[in-house]
């Protein structure tokens, strides 16, 4: 298959102002999985579909999803990101806000490359997706300052600000390659729900990732009291003690090395890790079944291989 790096290193981006373009380039040369635009070409191969025609939307897909990320490391006070300080740090929030914005103006110039007769449902989709992040990003910053998330309403949050995007990229590849509406949404449902396992998984790295290989620094969903999978089960599953324990450090906005030793702590002692990873397996469960309504080829093996690989990722 095609190499996803080299063809994004071959984007032209600008380059005056450079305050403008540079941390462009720096964020899309990082690195990463780029997970969003494999699981496109995949999907558009499962269907015979020519890769130099879902190329843009799954390139389109991966700047989006760079351009999320610039705008949440500056939402979330990250300072480290792929093993490198994050845009915000490197230059300064208005930097990350600019370049963020013009990254999501280059994402929807690829999307006018899709073939002509499939760029309006291209877009259609496209925009669903990009309202649905920035719904789940606004619930994830609500969520913070909130005591009384049901884990119902996290997996709805999670849903939208992580899952439609790697669901849609895997509708879009197979929409752009010929698949027809029951096959579109069984690949959406299958991203939808390797999504859920796949952001469960980055709440419980976040925790208990190496930052070496996981590229994050660790305990930062801890520090500003994100309602993560592992915070939601402990508050719902800890006996009186733990539960005033932790409510006592959820009121402490400083001494955060203390606060993310004590919270990791509670956290092992009730073993909510164990509880995150059940309810990984069940969603990629639900994902590998959504796989049997596919036609049978390679394609459909490397996806079934994917989401066993992404339930036990550790970057
Ligand atoms: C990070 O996504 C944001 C989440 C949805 C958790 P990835 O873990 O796919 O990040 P990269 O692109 O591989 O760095
Ligand atoms: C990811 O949520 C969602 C988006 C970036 C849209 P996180 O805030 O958990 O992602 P990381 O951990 O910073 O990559
Ligand atoms: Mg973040
Ligand atoms: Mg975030
Ligand atoms: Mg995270």
């Amino acid at each position: 298959m095609l190499d996803i790096n080299h063809a994004i290193e071959s984007l032209d981006w600008g380059k005056e102002p450079e305050g403008l373009y540079a941390p462009i380039a720096y964020a899309l040369a990082s690195g990463g999985k780029r997970i969003r635009p494999t699981l496109a070409l995949i999907a558009s191969e499962m269907f015979g579909g020519k890769e130099e025609e879902v190329l843009p939307a799954a390139l389109a897909l991966e700047v989006f999803h760079n351009f999320t990320l610039l705008h949440d490391d500056v939402m979330d006070r990250a300072s480290v990101r792929r093993g490198r300080p994050t845009v915000h740090v490197q230059w300064d929030d208005n930097t990350a806000i600019l370049s963020g914005d013009q990254m999501l103006i280059e994402a929807y110039k690829l999307i006018a490359k899709v073939p002509s007769d499939k760029v309006q449902r291209t877009l259609e989709m496209f925009n669903e997706m990009a309202t649905g992040i920035c719904e789940g990003q606004q619930y994830d910053v609500d969520f913070e300052r909130r005591d009384d998330v049901r884990i119902e309403e996290y997996m709805k949050m999670i849903e939208l600000k992580t899952s439609v995007l790697l669901a849609n990229a895997l509708r879009t590849g197979g929409y752009i390659a010929g698949a027809n509406e029951a096959q579109q949404e069984a690949l959406y449902q299958y991203g939808l729900h390797i999504g859920l396992a796949f952001q469960i998984q980055d709440d419980i790295l976040d925790v208990y990732g190496d930052p070496k290989t996981f590229g994050k620094a660790i305990g930062g969903d801890i520090c500003c009291n994100k309602k993560t999978f592992l915070l939601l089960t402990a508050l719902h599953t800890a006996d009186a003690t733990s539960q005033a324990e932790l409510n006592e450090w959820l009121r402490i906005s400083d001494r955060n090395e203390e606060k993310i030793a004590a919270v990791t702590a509670i956290y092992d002692r009730l073993g909510v890790r164990k509880a995150g990873e059940q309810a990984m397996e069940e969603h990629t469960s639900f994902a590998l079944q959504q796989l049997n309504q596919l036609p049978q080829n390679q394609a459909t093996d490397r996806l079934r291989a994917l989401a066993e690989k992404l339930a036990t990722r550790n970057k």
